[in-house]
């Protein structure tokens, strides 16, 4: 089941006002989500103590909405709630959570910016701070999107490798470009990167490739190409993208800005742990030396350095448990709101 969520407030407390509020509310929650009769199970109203004139019920069943259970409820008063506020949540036979649209009209809008409108998160940092597993988390506990941007520039190091071009040499990588095909794709809410058609999700996650997207990712045709992508998936929906330069040059509007670190004992550590846990073997010492190396390359590079944008919030990880961190980002995310 799928409930889409809608509120709106209305000027007065009077029959007219209530009928048209709660037409418009569901005029545009069934447009905005293609909704077809079939499709519900059942409407939920819920109206702020400061309504008397009209029942929001009886207005959506005068408006043609009939044709599904309907039940409306008085909130409690709350002090420094909205008022003259309706609320609906409409019960849905969809399976698919991720193209809904949330409905907030008039004074409503403010009460809920976080599903109302298409909103980005960007959280940038070193490889190793836990950025990726805050962002899933992010996108699991806020149902929108988590796109992987270093599984792009990964790809991109991958097909350089597989065609024997140094990640570095700008004008091989150059000749390359025209040829090269990175797309995601989302089965079951999971991230799967596509190189010229092929999944590579889990090729891409060799070591070897680590250091190879870092060099290509230094040349700027290849951030041209990959950042259009980029800017492309997160204004059409809602997203949480971890990366080196999402806050400062994919989107630097982003609503909400991390910057994700910890010290590189620690992140190659996890490193460490995350190969072994998937049978590849490396020496530590050397991962170590490899994700310092790429720190600098990917601080010092030209073209968009990994660098913390000025209005990000700084989450040091290195002696915080993962579910800190997402309840770090989350109550920063909550002060916002
Ligand atoms: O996050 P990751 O380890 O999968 O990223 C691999 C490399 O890709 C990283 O060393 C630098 C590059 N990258 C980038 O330049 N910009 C991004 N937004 C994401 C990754």
């Amino acid at each position: 089941m799928v409930i889409i969520r809608g509120a709106t407030t209305i000027q007065e407390d009077t029959k007219s006002c209530i009928s048209y509020a709660v037409k418009r509310l569901l005029d545009a929650v069934f447009n905005e989500n293609h909704l077809q009769k079939e499709e519900i199970d059942g409407f939920l109203f819920s109206l702020t103590s400061d309504i008397h004139s009209y029942h929001p019920a009886k207005a959506a069943r005068e408006s043609g909405y009939d044709f599904a259970p309907l039940f409306a409820a008085v909130e409690p008063n709350i002090d420094g709630g909205l008022p003259l506020c309706i609320r609906l949540m409409l019960f849905t036979n969809r399976t698919d959570k991720k193209n809904v649209k949330h409905i907030y009209q008039e004074g409503a809008k403010a009460l809920r910016k976080d599903i109302s409108e298409i909103y980005n998160i960007a959280l940038d940092g070193p490889a190793g701070s836990g950025k990726s597993t805050v962002a899933k988390a992010l996108a699991r506990d806020y149902n929108i999107l988590y796109l992987d941007t270093g599984a792009m520039y990964r790809a991109c190091g991958l097909k350089a490798l597989r065609l024997g071009i140094n990640p570095k040499d700008g004008i091989g990588v150059e000749k390359m470009l025209p040829d090269l095909n990175v797309t995601v794709e989302y089965r079951d809410g999971t991230q799967h990167t596509i190189l010229d058609g092929e999944d590579v999700s889990s090729a891409i996650r060799e070591n070897a490739v680590s250091m190879a997207a870092s060099d290509i990712s230094t040349h700027q045709a290849v951030r041209i190409k990959m950042v259009e992508l980029q800017r492309e998936i997160a204004k059409s929906m809602s997203c949480v993208l971890d990366g080196r330069d999402i806050g400062t040059a994919v989107l630097p509007d982003a609503r909400y800005k991390f910057y994700v670190t910890a010290d590189s004992k620690v992140r190659a550590i996890r490193r460490f742990n995350e190969l072994s846990a998937r049978g590849q073997q490396v020496d530590f010492e050397q991962l170590h030396a490899e994700i310092v190396a790429r720190d600098k390359q990917d601080s010092e590079r030209e073209f968009s350095p990994l660098m913390q944008a000025d209005d990000a919030i700084v989450i040091d990880t290195s002696n915080m448990q993962i579910d800190e961190v997402v309840q770090a980002v989350k109550a920063a995310i909550q002060a916002k709101i």
